[in-house]
């Protein structure tokens, strides 16, 4: 059985369960019609490079060994662990990349499985003794220096760079409606510092870039969905320049909708069909002003023009579909359709985020399940800032998550259902020991009248985002 498919239905299943809300009105993103799915079809290589290792047979020939012990070209087969602890989206794949290899390293996994019929085995002959261990160092690169803050620190920084880049979205717009041409050298440096952001505190940009006032909507979508492609591209693995590149496309995605008309574009209500027939240009049109002139890689174009392409061919311009689109654009499909479904509209109140998650999971055939697997681990089933309602009756907005435990973010307390008052807010780790309290359930903000969440989660700097 595909495995990932297997993995995403129990996602959607574990979101399922926490959901109490009602089929949508997606007329935002521009319909969603509900089909079945057709999972991508994923090649299994089977490794070359060592053919004294490769038995015949299809059976799998299965060995635990230590992580410390595993080396590019071994395929794992699987992890005593369930998903949920450990940081893969699948539990079958081939070791290509020392990148790869690093993060089964550090994983804090102490053992796996691998399938010697389809990748290296273990050296029958291990070096022994001190020297062994000397080289064994040597063969781990040192690690990128990072520097741990906090989450209000985090984003205090977050917000100056959410300004920078909406007002370098601004201009660039402005110059492609003058008829100039594309300059992306300023993304790149903004790029840059959106990977550092997210390096020194994930929760935070990818928060702040949800909240958008009216008229910055498209320039915080840009810069919302460059967060969330380099998040994302960290989930799956990518290495540092994939990363980068997953980022500048999602700044420039939606770049064709500066030469869509301004008053189709910022209509406050649903489009015509007639008007939607004009929007569906922009991929197009984008694609075209990126290989009219602007240094920018194959793969940040194809997201531009191929980011509403669905995984069962309604997509469009092009229809594609499954493997026929680009991993890149596969992403970009998830994290445009998340920023755009989260964001209060003029017209439309955003969704909360694990609302949209949920939401997003019973969307047959639109995105590819592994990818938006992985982008619920890297957002966390409760991403910050969702309303959630733990098992002791009180409420609670989500501050920033545990990597090591989808379920147990850090929460702020404030709201007792069973007295029905407000309470003095209090920070839980539900990932600390002795803590007994969890989350029950997400819980819609609309059940409430509550106007202070923004403020609970992201203080004041989350505060002025929100007022603009
Ligand atoms: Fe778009
Ligand atoms: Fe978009």
């Amino acid at each position: 059985m595909y495995d990932g498919h297997g993995l995403c239905l129990h996602v959607a299943r574990h979101i399922a369960r926490v959901s109490r809300c009602e089929r949508l009105d997606c007329s935002s993103i521009n319909s969603v019609a509900p089909c079945d799915v057709r999972p991508a079809k994923h090649s299994r290589q089977r490794y070359s490079g060592n053919p004294r290792t490769i038995k015949k047979s299809d059976r799998p020939v299965l060995k635990k060994v230590a992580v410390n012990q595993l080396t590019v070209g071994m395929f794992v087969h699987g992890f005593d662990e369930g998903w949920l602890k450990h940081p893969f989206w699948r539990n079958r794949f081939l070791i290509k990349e020392q990148s790869r290899l690093r993060e089964l390293q550090e994983s804090g996994l102490q053992h796996c499985w691998i399938d010697v019929s389809k990748g290296r085995d273990v050296p029958e002959e291990k070096p022994q003794g001190p020297a062994a261990a000397g080289l064994a160092n040597l063969k781990r690169p040192p690690e990128p220096k990072r520097e741990p803050v906090s989450l209000s620190d985090e984003l205090e920084r977050a917000a100056q760079l959410r300004a920078r880049s909406a007002e370098a979205m601004r201009r660039m717009f402005t110059e492609v409606r003058l008829g100039n041409a594309i300059e992306p050298g300023e993304c790149v440096s903004l790029v840059d510092d959106v990977v550092e952001s997210i390096n020194r505190h994930p929760d935070a940009l990818l928060s702040l870039a949800r909240l958008k006032t009216a008229d910055e909507y498209t320039y915080l979508h840009s810069v919302a969905v460059c967060a969330l492609m380099v998040t994302l591209g960290r989930q799956l693995g990518l290495d540092a320049a994939q990363c980068r590149e997953a980022g500048m496309a999602g700044m420039l995605h939606d770049l064709g909708k500066a030469a869509m008309p301004q008053e189709v574009l910022n209509k406050p209500g649903k489009l015509t069909p007639a008007e939607f027939e004009i929007i569906k240009q922009h991929p197009l049109r984008g694609y075209e002003m990126l290989l009219a002139g602007a240094d920018v890689s194959e793969g940040t174009r194809d997201v531009c023009r191929h980011h509403h392409e669905r995984m069962d061919g309604t997509g469009y311009p092009d229809g594609l579909a499954g493997e026929q689109i680009s991993l890149l654009a596969r992403m970009g499909a998830v994290c445009d359709v998340y920023d755009a479904v989260t964001s209060d509209r003029p017209y439309k109140a955003g969704w909360d985020p694990a609302q949209a998650l949920s939401q997003m999971a019973t969307w047959k055939g639109h995105f590819d399940p592994v990818v938006f697997q992985s982008f619920v681990k890297s957002l966390g089933i409760y991403p910050t800032g969702s309303l959630v309602r733990m098992r002791s009756g009180r409420l609670a907005v989500v501050l920033d998550q545990n990597p090591s435990a989808l379920t147990k973010p850090r929460v702020k307390l404030f709201f007792s259902t069973k007295a029905g008052l407000p309470m003095k807010p209090q920070v839980l780790d539900l990932a600390a020991p002795n803590v007994v309290d969890q989350i029950e359930a997400r819980e819609s903000p609309d059940n409430w009248q509550f106007t202070y969440l923004t403020e609970l989660w992201g203080g004041d700097a989350a505060l002025r985002q929100a007022r603009g």
